[in-house]
């Protein structure tokens, strides 16, 4: 079994079998209905467990269909509701539950270091569904989607962040290093990504570049990335840090600063980051974005299950 907490954590062969995986399963499937089972189905009889201590839209649909898709079940358990939460029962025993009733687990967490403590204590595999730190399966579907529509090897492209350094950013700075892409970001002065992260980037300082402009952060781009100012885990003054980000929207005058034919891709929820007439236009592929969550994400249940052919 395998766990997917960090893109980091995972070898860059791995990562490429997946969207290998996720592209032929995503073709097969033609005009297969949402519940519709896959023909082989791979996962039949297996549990999905999955777990959201903060909200979620898309990860809590993609994963319900993903599974599904792959003939197996799922079962979501609101936090509140299990004496975990409560003080009443240790991580410990909750993950030897989880291992005995179920096949894997998602968490999505406000703590990196509770998914540490599943992991310890899982006999079963843990993915990551976003934490303070990492949104991993967003991204990896992320590059699947770019690649989907720019038809090339995400290496032959010009990516750009502009907005928060967040955990999002975090999960595409680690892809950006694993895939060999090219990366600028674009985010005002004291908002660059943290510490941590800066170290990480030194490894590839060739090909991932931070501008406190965004005009000098889109020129040439081929995607441009955004995300909300304020994250679920984000305890600022908010209104000042949406101020700080003003220069920092995505609107007609930044587009073009980039590439004629360059998409808007954001993993939403959205803010006010960008401008309503380019979130609606043709360049901004946000739907077919979400919609490769359960493609791509069928692909890590199959791998963290060792069920990759
Ligand atoms: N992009 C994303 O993870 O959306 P949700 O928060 O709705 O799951
Ligand atoms: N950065 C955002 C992503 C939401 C999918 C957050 O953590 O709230």
């Amino acid at each position: 079994m395998k766990h997917f907490i960090n893109l980091k954590d995972i070898p860059a062969k791995d990562l490429r079998k997946i969207l290998i995986s996720a592209k032929s399963r995503k073709k097969r499937r033609n005009n297969l209905s949402n519940l519709e089972i896959d023909k082989d189905s791979p996962l039949k009889g297996k549990l999905l467990i999955q777990m959201f201590e903060k909200s979620s839209l898309r990860t809590r649909l993609s994963f319900y269909l993903a599974i599904k898709q792959l003939g197996g079940s799922t079962l979501t358990l609101r936090p509140d509701e299990l004496h975990l939460s409560k003080g009443g029962e240790s991580i410990e025993d909750t993950a030897k539950i989880l291992s005995n009733f179920g096949n894997i687990f998602m968490l999505r967490t406000n703590s990196d270091k509770k998914l540490e403590e599943f992991k310890k204590y899982l006999s079963i595999p843990i993915i990551n569904g976003l934490s303070p730190s990492a949104h991993p399966t967003q991204v990896l579907s992320d590059v699947f989607t770019v690649e989907e529509i720019k038809k090339k090897p995400i290496s032959k492209l010009n990516i750009v962040w502009i907005g928060d350094c967040n955990n999002v950013l975090n999960s595409l700075i680690t892809a950006s290093i694993k895939f060999s892409f090219k990366l600028n970001i674009g985010c005002p002065k004291n908002y660059n990504p943290n510490k941590e992260m800066l170290e990480y980037i030194k490894i590839n300082k060739n090909k991932i570049l931070i501008f406190n402009d965004a005009k000098k952060a889109a020129k040439d781009a081929d995607v441009i990335f955004s995300d909300k100012v304020i994250s679920m885990n984000d305890k600022v003054n908010k209104l000042k840090k949406l101020n700080h980000f003003k220069k920092f929207k995505i609107n007609d005058n930044l587009m073009r600063y980039a590439k004629k034919d360059c998409i808007f891709l954001h993993c939403l929820p959205r803010g006010k980051e960008v401008d309503e007439k380019i979130f609606l236009s043709k360049k901004s592929k946000v739907w077919q974005q979400a919609i490769n969550r359960i493609h791509v994400q069928k692909s890590i249940l199959l791998y963290s299950l060792d069920k990759l052919r």
